[in-house]
């Protein structure tokens, strides 16, 4: 099969497709033909070796895959071929054309749903449904979500409006301030502006909730912008490092974790027309570097997803959603 290998620590020109033997399934395990791979904004600092995972190498990125079941290992029940599921997959693996996962850890993906919406949800549906109980957002409260026009960023504007909150969307781009006004964001700002901590404080006399996706100086800032006793999400560290709570505010973190629990939810209101992902670029699996490079320049609003199968041959370039 083909998978995209990183070797060496660095750029988007260091994920190479090669050719690897296919894998085979341990017990507990079976191989998903991989119809779709998620990509997360955490790969992009793993590949660079910016941040604290220093995985050996050679890895094969990837976290999160949807397809078929094509073999089953010891202790799996052999009527699981040919199922569509979603996995996580342990953190490594997605980008390739045959991936390994624990048979615990699938999803069946729910009928009428299609693959890359599921693929798109399993890790950023599972974050923003983890972090919005966490923060508990209430009718009424001002929720800022920063990177709101990125994955999880688009996920969380939604739960926060659907929570009957009021939601401001902070993003580095006039179409990341546009997706997320589109999903309910009621006022949008532009934090590569100064004085855009000016606005929001005008416009609404300060925070409940800060969903701090960025960290640095931008979650220091939004931070800043919390009532006393406002909640603070900092799960993300786009943009510098993790932002410390300070004593002032309320530091709120996902619960140790029913991950899966938490992706089924995701995909259970995606079914019921309440969450939708935004599919911002779809890339072949021999343009992993692409996909990267697109995200290492912010260029992509919402979800970037690769697109290995075989018996594909995908688009050279990103293609709209
Ligand atoms: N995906 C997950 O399941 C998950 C889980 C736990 C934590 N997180 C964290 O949550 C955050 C969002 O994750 P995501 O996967 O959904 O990524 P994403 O939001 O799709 O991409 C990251 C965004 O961060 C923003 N950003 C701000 N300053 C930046 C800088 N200096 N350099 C690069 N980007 C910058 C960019 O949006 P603008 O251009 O609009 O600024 C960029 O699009 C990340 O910090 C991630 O580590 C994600």
């Amino acid at each position: 099969m083909r998978a995209v290998v990183l070797r060496r620590y660095g750029g988007p020109e260091e994920l190479v497709v090669e050719e690897v033997p296919d894998p085979v399934p341990g017990p507990g395990q079976v191989v998903v033909e991989v119809e779709v791979a998620g990509i997360t904004f955490v790969e992009t600092q793993v590949r660079a070796d910016r941040g604290p995972w220093r995985p050996e190498l050679p890895l094969v990125l990837g976290n999160g895959v949807a397809g078929r079941v094509t073999s089953v290992g010891e202790g799996v029940a052999a009527a699981l071929e040919g199922t569509r599921v979603v996995s996580a997959l342990g953190g490594r693996g997605g980008y390739a054309e045959l991936a390994v996962a624990s048979a615990g850890d699938l999803i069946p993906i729910p009928a009428g749903l299609p693959d890359e919406v599921a693929v798109a949800l399993l890790a950023d549906g599972r974050t923003a449904v983890a972090l919005t109980r966490a923060a508990a957002p209430r009718p009424g409260e001002w929720v800022l979500v920063e990177a709101a026009g990125g994955g999880v960023g688009s996920l969380l504007v939604q739960l926060a409006r659907e929570a009957g909150a009021r939601v401001v969307g902070a993003a580095g781009s006039a179409a990341k301030r546009d997706l997320a006004a589109s999903l309910g964001a009621e006022l949008t700002v532009d934090y590569t502006d100064p004085g855009w901590t000016d606005v929001v404080r005008a416009e609404t006399g300060g925070l409940d909730v800060v969903f701090d996706g960025v960290g640095g100086e931008i979650g220091a800032a939004a931070q800043g912008l919390l009532k006393d006793g406002g909640r603070l999400s900092a799960h993300g560290m786009a943009g510098g490092p993790m932002t410390t709570p300070d004593p002032r505010v309320t530091a709120v973190a996902w619960q140790p974790p029913d991950l899966r629990e938490a992706s089924v939810r995701a995909l259970e209101l995606a079914v019921a027309g309440r969450l939708r992902p935004t599919i911002g670029a779809r890339f072949p699996l021999e343009s992993a570097a692409a996909a990267h490079a697109a995200i290492d320049a912010r260029a992509v609003t919402g979800k970037t997803l690769l697109t290995p199968v075989r018996r594909r041959s995908g688009p050279a370039a990103p293609t709209g959603a």
